[in-house]
């Protein structure tokens, strides 16, 4: 391994526009999370998130080679601390899950255990709840049903169009990532079973 060890180490797993790696990039920038993006890999290679990381001097990599293999191979090379998926259109397989226990971290965008899947948004929406939300979580081998890190709740307002609701919640998605990372990067959580408990500082 030829990096330097000072800061956590991310590697980021994307698919499209790339906002919550822009968050992740910018709040290390301001120094508000004791952690860096050092690799970011996406299984689409015309995702505009690797525009992003190339802009900011950070390997930005769309393997030709697509098995979970390759992908595994250069979060290792890269030495990460913690994967995240970001908008990451892939359910990982156990095997992948292995090779980084509990370092595998995935933003969602309800109040999990509520709206799963894709378009979580829209079902909420749909569905007519007052209050939604984000969620991090843990990966685990099902789908957005890991261990739960941290929620925000993001209220519904009686004007509110499928637009503007998941503008809001995209705002609250950049602000709880950075927070969520901040907590993993500062060893203040445990898991005990479902729960993720919180270390008094
Ligand atoms: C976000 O809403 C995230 O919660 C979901 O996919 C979207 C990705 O957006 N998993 P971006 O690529 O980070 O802008």
């Amino acid at each position: 391994m030829v990096h330097r060890r000072n800061k956590f180490r991310l590697g980021i797993l994307v698919s499209g526009r790339g906002s919550n790696l822009q968050a992740l990039i910018d709040a290390s920038k301001k120094k508000e999370i004791d952690a860096e993006v050092v690799v970011v890999i996406s299984n689409n290679p015309k995702a505009f998130a690797l525009e992003r990381a190339k802009k900011h001097k950070i390997p930005a990599i769309a393997p030709p080679d697509q098995s979970e293999k390759a992908f595994i191979n250069i979060l290792k090379q890269y030495d990460v601390d913690l994967v995240c998926l970001a908008g990451f259109m892939k359910i990982l397989s156990p095997a992948f899950l292995k090779a980084f226990p509990k370092k595998i971290i995935n933003i969602h965008p309800a109040l999990l255990p509520a709206f799963p899947g894709l378009q979580a948004q829209k079902q909420a929406f749909d569905y007519g709840v007052k209050v939604t939300g984000v969620t991090v979580h843990f990966v685990d081998e099902g789908c957005d049903t890991g261990p739960i890190i941290l929620q925000s709740p993001v209220v519904v307002q009686e004007d509110d169009t499928l637009g503007s609701l998941t503008e809001r919640l995209l705002k609250e998605e950049h602000k709880s990532y950075p927070k969520a990372i901040q907590l993993l990067a500062t060893e203040r959580l445990k898991i005990a079973g479902r729960r993720v408990i919180q270390r008094k500082k």
